[in-house]
């Protein structure tokens, strides 16, 4: 028999607390295994509907992957109508008859043991191990411990555990207020893995940050903002850029809802990042003295690609973005850059693939790829460029390189 541990929860997000609970069972308890279980729609919890189940999952999935006695387990999170705890247990009993069940809990879920449904039928399914504070027992525990054993025959395991308390809830709204020294807290509430998923996806802060100087701009504004932008560039660009720029916005905003980023921030990114187009190589070069904009090697010898820092340029001072992501995605979408966000590589992916282009070599295979592996997408049009541009002879931005290098060894 193995000795296996549930710890189920929305996970919304992830933090500390429930590592702490999953360790202290795992040690005291000599598990083989936790299994971290995200649930689909809890019946009774209100879900914060901005973030998917499949974020939840990926913020479980990175921490397990950390921790070799962790494992995530997908039973609950692939039901569509409530999850029972009951029900669960019984079907990963069933689909496991060698596992002896630990379910996980928390002190204050043992308080509400009762009014769940079937209780009875929970403590037939799995031992009940409870995690309660390090700092000492609550009064009333041993009370409660005794009702359950008595009434459905439960077997009951106290764990000490280094409980933080900390909720989800409190998280998300630390998130949304961003209050002063956020990322200090977060960090000490929240596993790094979490924390850079909820940064990368930006979750928790209402659909992304002020996309103009006024800073109360809701995703409701998108609309507006979007026309403004598409109007003042079909005067700018000639139609035919014009038109790859529409078609990268448009795929900017496709694969912003394939990774669960926020896609109108995307759409913005795409809208703008060849708005600087409109100058030629030697006004661009200008341009970029005149504004201070710093020139590499590569730029002085091709003037053409400074129309990435230059648009990022334009977008603040002539479109009034403020938004840090757009601007950096813009920034870099020529040669990408090492530790790349996911923004900018929604952005890149995006510019190299959209139904307006058809020159480059395995098009069809990196627009595939670009949908299911976006890293995978980016190694292979950066190899494709440099060899490409090797070819032809022309100058090679050395950030091109660093970059594949980068995603190589990250892989
Ligand atoms: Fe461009
Ligand atoms: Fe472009």
């Amino acid at each position: 028999m193995k000795k296996i541990g549930i710890l189920g929860g929305t996970f919304n997000p992830f933090h500390k607390g429930h590592l702490y609970i999953a360790n202290a069972a795992y040690t005291q308890l000599g598990l083989d295994l936790v299994y971290i279980m995200p649930c689909g729609i809890p019946p009774h919890k209100d879900m914060d509907s901005s973030v998917t189940r499949y974020q939840r999952m990926s913020m479980c999935q990175k921490v397990c992957s950390n921790y070799p006695y962790l494992r995530l387990l997908d039973t609950e999170l692939k039901e569509d109508g409530p999850s029972y705890s009951y029900r669960t247990l019984e079907r990963i009993r069933e689909g496991h008859p060698d596992w002896e069940l630990y379910f996980i809990i928390g002190e204050d879920s043992l308080d509400q043991f009762s009014t769940w449904k079937h209780p009875e039928l929970i403590a037939q399914s799995a031992s009940l191990a409870v995690a309660i504070r390090r700092a000492g027992k609550s009064a009333g525990i041993d009370k409660v411990c005794k009702a359950i054993r008595e009434e459905y025959g439960a077997r009951i395991f106290l764990l000490d555990s280094d409980y933080i308390d900390v909720s989800s809830t409190e998280i998300r709204h630390i998130i949304r207020e961003k209050r002063d020294g956020v990322e200090q807290a977060l960090a000490s509430l929240i596993p790094a893995e979490v924390l850079s998923f909820i940064r990368e996806h930006r979750l928790y802060s209402n659909g992304g940050i002020e996309l103009s100087p006024k800073k109360d701009i809701k995703p409701s504004d998108f609309p507006r903002l979007k026309a403004d932008i598409e109007k003042k560039l079909e005067k700018k660009l000639k139609p035919s850029r014009y038109m790859h720029t529409i078609g990268v916005a448009y795929t900017s905003a496709s694969l912003a809802m394939a990774y669960g980023y926020p896609m109108d921030i995307a759409f913005i990114a795409g809208l703008l990042h060849d708005c600087a187009k409109y100058m030629s190589p030697s006004e661009l070069y200008a341009f970029c003295e005149k504004k201070d904009i710093e020139i590499s090697a590569a730029e002085k010898k091709s003037p053409q690609l400074l129309h990435a820092k230059a648009g990022a340029y334009l977008a603040e001072k002539d479109y009034g973005i403020t938004d840090k992501d757009i601007l950096h995605a813009v920034k870099v979408h020529t040669t990408g850059c090492p530790e790349m966000n996911l923004l900018d590589q929604i952005l890149f992916t995006a510019d190299y693939i959209e139904p307006n282009r058809d020159k480059a070599r395995r098009l069809t295979e990196i627009r595939q790829a670009a949908f299911k592996d976006l890293r995978l997408a980016i190694e292979m049009i950066l190899s494709d460029t440099i060899e490409y541009l090797k070819e032809t002879g022309k100058e090679i931005d050395q950030t091109t390189y660093k970059t594949y290098e980068w995603l190589k060894a990250s892989r």
